[in-house]
């Protein structure tokens, strides 16, 4: 297979690119952040997922477009979350090139994770995450699935120790991982937990939020919109005129808003390489996020579509 070079790819995205323009996200005004509870360090609240979203041919100069444009908009916001994971196919590889000409500053939070099983196996595994993302320091190292927890860390905590990664986490997508993720947290040892939270899915909101804010843990939010089914069900209908009021435009604000009307959430990753989904999603942190009853409406609202 031919492979670009360095230089080659650089040339090519970004000439393409010039050709090509996209919105900003609300100008480049700040929008809102949350602290990480373990040390008060703020993130931007809408982060980006990479999962099929990033995992692309270096080749692909259309994907590779996008993707660069999606990035570009996504870091007008500094320390800005992007989820990656070697279970992605070629998701860190492609980010890693982008990142290069899209984060020269390495500004962007970048969160990853390891995804096997044995010692021998996950060390290699992130060693080759380090390479791909072209990172020397890691900022959120989270065991994927809780596979193989247990082993995976004692590597995380000594990578904690060597200033490799910054903070430990440990994710899951389905409910019945909560109540072991539960139990890591309230074990005191990781940082910030990942979980599946949407209109869809509101398990969450009482089975890990109060004990990852009970124990600081900081909270990333994956399947904002249980992978696009959200879209399947508000296709072709209007917002409610209230949501004018909430600051949404478009039904995914809708629903990315109501996932931050939990205090718990410090994140939410919507997944894309689309960049006028990357504006419209970083819309719904424009303005504060709903109250708790103003959620209640808005899950009342869906249910009723
Ligand atoms: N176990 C785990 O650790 C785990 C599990 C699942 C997910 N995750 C992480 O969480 C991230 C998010 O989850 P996800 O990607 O599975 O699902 P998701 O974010 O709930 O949904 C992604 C879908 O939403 C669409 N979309 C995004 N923004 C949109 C907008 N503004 N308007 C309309 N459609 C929009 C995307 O379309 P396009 O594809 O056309 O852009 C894609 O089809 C992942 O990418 C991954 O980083 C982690």
């Amino acid at each position: 297979m031919h492979t670009l070079t360095r230089r080659g790819f650089m040339a090519a995205v970004g000439s393409s690119l010039m050709a090509l323009h996209y919105p900003s996200a609300a100008g480049a005004a700040t929008l809102l952040q949350r602290p990480i509870p373990r040390d008060g360090s703020l993130l931007p609240v809408i982060g980006l997922g990479t999962w099929q979203a990033f995992d692309f041919d270096a080749n692909d100069n259309t994907a590779n477009t996008d993707g660069l444009a999606t990035l570009q908009r996504l870091l007008e916001q500094p320390r800005s979350v992007i989820d990656t994971s070697p279970m992605y196919g070629r998701a860190e590889a492609a980010l890693g090139r982008l990142l290069e000409v899209a984060d020269t500053k390495q500004q962007s939070f970048i969160a990853t994770k390891v995804w096997t099983n044995g010692q021998r196996q996950g060390r290699a595994q992130i060693d080759a995450s380090f390479r791909q993302l072209g990172r020397d320091v890691i900022d959120l190292l989270q065991v994927h699935n809780l596979l193989d927890y247990p082993t995976h860390l004692p590597t995380l905590q000594a990578l904690k120790r060597e200033g490799r990664i910054r903070y430990i986490g440990a994710t899951h997508y389905l409910s019945s991982g909560y109540a072991s993720l539960v139990r890591i947290i309230e074990s005191g040892a990781i940082d910030a937990v990942q979980v599946n939270y949407s209109l869809l899915e509101r398990d969450a909101a009482s089975r890990v939020f109060p004990a990852a804010a009970a124990n600081r843990v900081a909270v990333l939010v994956n399947r904002p919109f249980a992978e696009g089914a959200i879209f399947q069900k508000t296709k072709n209908k209007p917002l409610p005129a209230w949501a004018t009021a909430l600051g949404c435009t478009s039904w995914a604000q809708f629903a990315l808003k109501f996932i931050l009307a939990q205090p718990a959430v410090t994140c939410v990753i919507p997944g894309t390489r689309n960049p006028k989904y990357l504006v419209d999603n970083l819309g719904a942190a424009a303005s504060a996020a709903p109250d708790a009853e103003t959620a209640q409406r808005m899950a009342a609202h869906f249910d009723r579509l």
